[in-house]
């Protein structure tokens, strides 16, 4: 391997965080050291010679443990040539993996030089069908794997969709480790036999990953007794250890005696129990379900449509290209995005298609597959961004005068909903970040005192809903199983909407997953049944509440104690999403995801009707069949592409923290920076760099964590602000495009479809643009290190609903409705300069916002309407340089309620 950027940065290879692409690697480290010794024409033993050698040949036969096919046998024989002195014959057979890696034939090998077994394996390598890979958890022997490989290709027919490749291995502990870094594993056979340790020698990080899997489950240190109730126990663990990792990873339990009393205690956990000599239907099982996970029933249904010979009586000229392929004036609209496009174009909702208004067919089932993929009880597509999919959450579950607890930061859709449903708007502060230009989120101890506020004012029953934004923009995480739990402990009816527009993809990586709203909701619904909660519930009530009058013990009491909720407290959860920013999806294509206890009495006909309110009778199809591909491809490979996007972030956050120049011009934010000591136990300033296992403490303890996949550089010391270097440098010359920047920073996003060659070229344009700016800094005899830009002020809390709009009781909610149709009166408004506002403020007056004025970036109003405009509104307007303020006119000023 040359010394190239892109591979400076390769970490330890047993990391389990990087492990999509850790054998094709090591394969290739291997490679490049052997062929070092061949050229140098060492004949020695190589292995005793070269350490390094020796390492990643160790290291080589656990990773192809977890792997299915031919790469063990290759290690061995490798080891074997080395040891001989052969270093070319083992160059030879490393050439041959490497090329069976990449799916390409290996030039210059002849025929003749392979032996059956691999002539056997290269014409299966050719086999053009999706290939997935079946982990078997059990002690075998070598024969015991060999008849198994032969019975699969036995069992194996010309008429199966799919091809599947076994991958053995003997432990609990290895189970762990195969599922960790091997994501073509889509179903697991479980056979009692198991042991409970593994004997490789895995790296620190995967054993430390492997204890934390372990620990996920109550209970859980492996049994090593021998007891029939013991076995069924480590069978379960094993099952819920492996179902908590990959949940879309199907689990089969293959016993031999007493097979039907196993099925009972067994089947939830497992889709199906099956005896050893059930071979044929645990393979037809094995493709029936991924045939189930690659349906992608609307997608079908469209392109059903789009073969048919269908005269068009109805609207919609361009369906199947009606008004397109006849003009000589447009046809470049089907050159351009292809003749598919028109066919697939309809506005029938019969014929196999179906209505997004009322689905009861193919979208009906696409929604299905996807409650099933993101672990909701109901899916909902949304055509039309998760600006409406807000507007859809909130309209169906405030009703006029409930109060709202929302953060002030969050994206303007809510905002809007609220001045739509007429609920009372209580804000949330978020932590500031004031040295960025930008904020963080709320802190769990704001959200208690100000619901402690509402009990003590006697007003708490008023409060309904609670919305905040996870991931932030920035990428700030929140715990929501935490949030959820402590809130309704205060108040056990709360709802929460958990704006999900940039996590989607979260659902995909273990560690990830369990910060996003569904599996929170999931989680915390399991933890109020346990019997150990209902008693800690109890212990802690009796701590929070005055035994003799009742009442509850001050705020300093309820605010210092992890909240316990009630056991009976309602689990009512929505997630929006943007599938489109973060997975596969059509602009626009969103989802709404439900897990609501109280579904159909509370919340199922006012759903329906806030749906019908907001989506239009012509929803786009494209953006639905793409929004079905979408959730097929995270299903079968989603844990891949988020390990990958995730591991390439962090490549790219150690170039800029390591490469001399870069860490001169640019500094990467951490978790240090963005999220205050307070909120955080973890001290790893960026978690995943140290590991996986770091990561997966930091996202089990942290209260804020920052999704590594975002990475926020401080530019202070290019001397340019985030906008000009946005546009300027990084847009206009290098053609990059990224879409947020504060004053002195700039956000590079990684997602799913990032490749290695898009970081290195990245990387390759920030050190171009820092060799630039230290030249200037130079020529310019400017300091080394320029002084930060100017001062930013302080980013301005929310100030206050003026008293026409406020509740009255010193409590924070307005009436944001009544305020923005004041400001939609000609007569009750009029424009003022920020000159004239300023000698108004200083006179005392409390002039009141008309509207939303928003600056973008950052993006969150700084004004609503019917709040007071201060000095600090004022300040922090005037220090801003953001070309785009929407609701601010610079010619006339700001509209102002009279
Ligand atoms: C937090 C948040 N929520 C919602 C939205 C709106 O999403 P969409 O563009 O899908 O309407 C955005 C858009 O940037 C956002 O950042």
């Amino acid at each position: 391997m040359t010394p190239t950027l892109e591979n400076q940065l390769e970490r330890d290879p047993g990391m389990p965080a990087s492990s999509w692409r850790l054998r094709s690697d090591a394969w290739e480290f291997l490679r490049f050291a052997v062929k070092r010794i061949a050229l140098e024409g060492n004949s020695g033993d190589a292995l005793a010679s070269d350490g390094e050698i020796r390492r990643s040949l160790r290291a080589l036969e656990t990773i192809e443990l977890y792997w299915a096919g031919f790469g063990q046998r290759y290690v061995r024989q490798i080891g074997e040539l080395l040891a001989q002195g052969d270093a070319a014959g083992a160059l030879d057979r490393i050439g041959r993996v490497v090329h069976r890696l990449r799916r390409t034939t290996v030039p210059g090998s002849a025929e003749d030089s392979f032996d059956d077994a691999e002539l056997a394996e290269q014409q299966d390598d050719q086999d053009p069908r999706p290939r997935f890979e079946v982990l078997l958890v059990d002690e075998t022997t070598a024969g015991d794997r060999d008849a198994l490989y032969a019975e699969a290709q036995r069992l194996r027919t010309s008429a199966d969709a799919f091809i599947y490749d076994f991958v053995i291995v003997p432990s609990a502990d290895d189970a762990i480790a195969a599922l960790l870094t091997n994501p073509n594993i889509l179903a697991c056979i479980v056979r009692p036999g198991f042991s409970d340790r593994s004997r490789q020698a895995l790296s620190r990080d995967l054993r430390d990953s492997i204890e934390l899997a372990h620990q996920q489950q109550p209970g859980a240190a492996p049994a090593s007794s021998r007891s029939a109730l013991a076995s069924v126990h480590r069978v379960m663990q094993l099952a819920d250890t492996l179902a908590a990792l990959r949940p879309e990873v199907d689990l089969y339990l293959v016993a031999g005696a007493h097979i039907e009393d196993l099925a009972g205690a067994l089947t939830h956990r497992f889709r199906r129990v099956f005896r050893r000599e059930d071979q044929l239907e645990l393979h037809l099982s094995l493709l029936r379900r991924v045939s189930h996970l690659y349906d992608t029933p609307f997608f079908s249904a469209i392109q059903d449509h789009a073969r048919r010979p269908v005269g068009v009586f109805h609207a919609l000229p361009v369906g199947r290209g009606g008004s397109v392929v006849s003009s000589k004036w447009i046809r470049d609209l089907a050159d351009f995005y292809g003749m598919n496009l028109l066919l697939a174009e309809t506005s029938a909702t019969s014929g196999g298609l179906d209505s997004l208004l009322a689905p009861t067919g193919a979208i009906k089932k696409a929604q299905d597959l996807a409650a099933r993929a993101f672990g909701a009880h109901r899916t909902f597509l949304v055509t039309n961004g998760t600006s409406t999919a807000n507007k859809i959450v909130h309209q169906a579950l405030v009703e006029p005068d409930d109060v709202v607890l929302v953060d002030r930061n969050c994206h303007k859709s809510h905002h809007h909903a609220l001045m739509l449903t007429g609920g009372r708007t209580a804000y949330l502060e978020a932590y500031p970040l004031n040295d960025f230009a930008f904020y963080g989120a709320v802190p769990l101890s704001r959200i208690k005192q100000l619901l402690l506020d509402y009990r003590a004012a006697g007003r708490l029953d008023e409060v309904h809903m609670i919305t905040l934004t996870n991931c932030t923009f920035d990428g700030i995480v929140y715990d929501p199983e935490r949030v959820m739990a402590e809130c309704l402990a205060i108040k056990p009816d709360l709802v929460f909407l958990w704006d999900e527009a940039w996590f989607a993809f979260a659902a995909f990586h273990p560690v990830t997953r369990r910060r996003t709203a569904m599996a929170a909701a999931k989680r915390l619904e399991g933890r109020l049944r346990s019997a150990a909660h209902a008693s800690a519930y109890e212990e802690q009530r009796a701590r929070l509440f005055d035994p003799e009058t009742g009442a509850p013990r001050d705020d300093a009491a309820w605010l210092s104690e992890r909240l316990l909720p009630a056991p009976d407290a309602r689990i009512r959860v929505y997630a929006t999403q943007s599938t489109h920013k973060t997975l596969t999806a059509l602009r626009q294509g969103s989802m709404i995801h439900v897990y609501d206890q109280d579904w159909a009495l509370e919340a199922e006909y006012a759903f329906h009707e806030a749906f019908m309110t907001h989506t239009s009778t012509s929803p786009n199809y494209q953006i639905l069949a793409s929004l079905d591909l979408g959730r097929r491809q995270v299903e079968l490979e989603g844990f891949e592409l988020v390990q990958r996007q995730l591991d390439l972030a962090t490549s790219l956050a150690q170039a800029v923290a390591r490469h001399p120049l870069l860490r001169r011009t640019f500094r990467v934010l951490t978790a240090h920076d963005l999220v205050p000591a307070d909120y955080r136990e973890s001290s790893r300033p960026m978690p995943l760099r140290d590991g996986l296992a770091e990561m997966w403490r930091a996202w089990d303890d942290d209260e804020f964590v920052v999704d590594p996949s975002r990475v926020t550089i401080e530019i202070t010391r290019t001397g340019v602000d985030g906008d000009t270097f946005k546009h300027q440098y990084l847009m206009d010359q290098y053609g990059i495009q990224v879409n947020k920047t504060s004053r002195n920073t700039v956000l590079f996003m990684t997602n799913i479809g990032t490749s290695r060659s898009a970081i290195a070229y990245l990387i390759e344009v920030l050190v171009k643009l820092a060799q630039r700016f230290e030249r200037d800094r130079v020529a310019h005899g400017l300091p080394p290190v320029a002084s930060d830009a100017e001062e930013m002020p302080p980013l301005p809390d929310f100030s206050a609903f003026a008293p026409a709009y406020a509740h009255g009781s010193g409590l924070p909610d307005g009436d944001l409705r009544s305020a923005f149709t004041d400001g939609q009166r000609r007569q009750l408004i009029e424009y003022v300069t920020p000159e004239e506002l300023r000698e108004r403020v200083g006179r005392g007056e409390e002039p009141v916002s008309a509207g939303f004025v928003t600056p973008y970036p950052p993006g969150f109003p700084v004004l609503v309407p019917g709040q007071v405009i201060t000095a600090e509104v004022l300040d922090f307007m005037a220090a801003l340089d953001t070309r785009e303020i929407h609701g601010f006119d610079p010619a006339k000023g700001y509209r102002v309620i009279r």
